[in-house]
């Protein structure tokens, strides 16, 4: 880290507090402030990945699989054959799974429902697919026939939905932790000019990775590099910021104006 130039000190006295360790106090609380919430926002979005697009394929933790699974669909499987042999696999046992799984790639007709299998469902699924909320009621065979359909991911309805939120939400926080980094001293221009525009570039490419991941799987390790991409992009500036607030600032030195040093 290099103290106040000469130049920067003269041409401007006034600003050499501008720069994050030398910000006044109520600004540092601030940013801090922000960057704390928006860390723990970011956690939470990536234990929300593991979750939901995480268990897609029925196995824990997130993989190119799972990411296929919810953009392209399982076009071969229905999502009661792949709860079957994830989540659900141990509500029934193995000649059971395989009974319905049979009946699905039958087709899942309704002679076979009527004559046999709203009974197995009667006796290990509607325990909970019944009564426990926000899940499919097996007592209904419309709604078993639902799930026994073959799935082609998520719908284009739902991608511009959720392209949307992500675009306009995630460049804002983005936008406001690339702010604060650009007070950061110390870290070379390109570097600082790398790290605000990437998590903007990675986002791009996360996003446009799902659409092209409904209509060819292969595109799904975009989605991965795009996503891996803005977490290290953002994971660095956090904690230069942090770091530069809070512990850098301990020395006492003045660290000069930080914009007219990346001029
Ligand atoms: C102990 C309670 C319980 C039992 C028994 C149970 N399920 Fe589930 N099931 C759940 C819960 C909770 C969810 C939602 C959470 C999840 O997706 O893991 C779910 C989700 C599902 C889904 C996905 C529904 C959707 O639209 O996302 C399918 C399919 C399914 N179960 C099939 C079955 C079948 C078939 C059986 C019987 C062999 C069964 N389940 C037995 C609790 C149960």
């Amino acid at each position: 880290m290099k103290p106040a130039t000469k130049q920067a000190a003269v041409s401007s006295p006034n600003l050499a507090w501008l720069n994050l360790p030398n910000l006044p106090n109520p600004l540092k609380a601030l940013f801090a402030g922000y960057l704390l919430v928006i860390g723990v926002g970011l956690c939470m979005a990536g234990l929300q990945i593991m979750l939901t697009h995480g268990m897609a394929d029925g196995k824990p933790g997130l993989s190119v699989n799972d990411i296929v699974y919810s953009y392209y669909g399982d076009r071969t499987h229905s999502k009661l054959e792949s709860m079957l042999n994830g989540a659900m696999k141990a509500n029934a046992p193995d000649e059971v799974r395989a009974d319905i799984i049979g009946w699905v790639h039958r087709g899942a007709h309704k002679d076979e429902w009527d004559s046999h299998f709203k009974g197995v469902f009667a006796q290990h699924c509607v325990a909970c697919h019944s009564v426990v909320p926000n899940i499919p009621n097996f007592k209904n065979f419309e709604e078993v026939e639902k799930v026994a359909a073959t799935s082609d991911g998520e719908s284009w309805q739902t991608l511009t939905r959720v392209s949307h939120i992500h675009l306009f939400g995630i460049s804002f926080i983005f936008f406001l932790m690339g702010f604060v980094f650009s007070f950061a001293v110390g870290v070379p221009k390109k570097l600082k000019i790398l790290a605000i525009a990437f998590p903007f570039g990675f986002l791009i490419l996360d996003v446009l990775s799902w659409w092209l991941t409904k209509l060819n799987p292969n595109f799904a390790y975009f989605t991965i590099i795009g996503g891996i991409g803005y977490s290290l992009a953002s994971t660095f500036m956090w904690f230069t910021s942090m770091y530069q607030m809070f512990i850098l600032s301990r020395n006492g030195k003045v660290y000069g104006n930080a914009w007219e040093q990346d001029l």
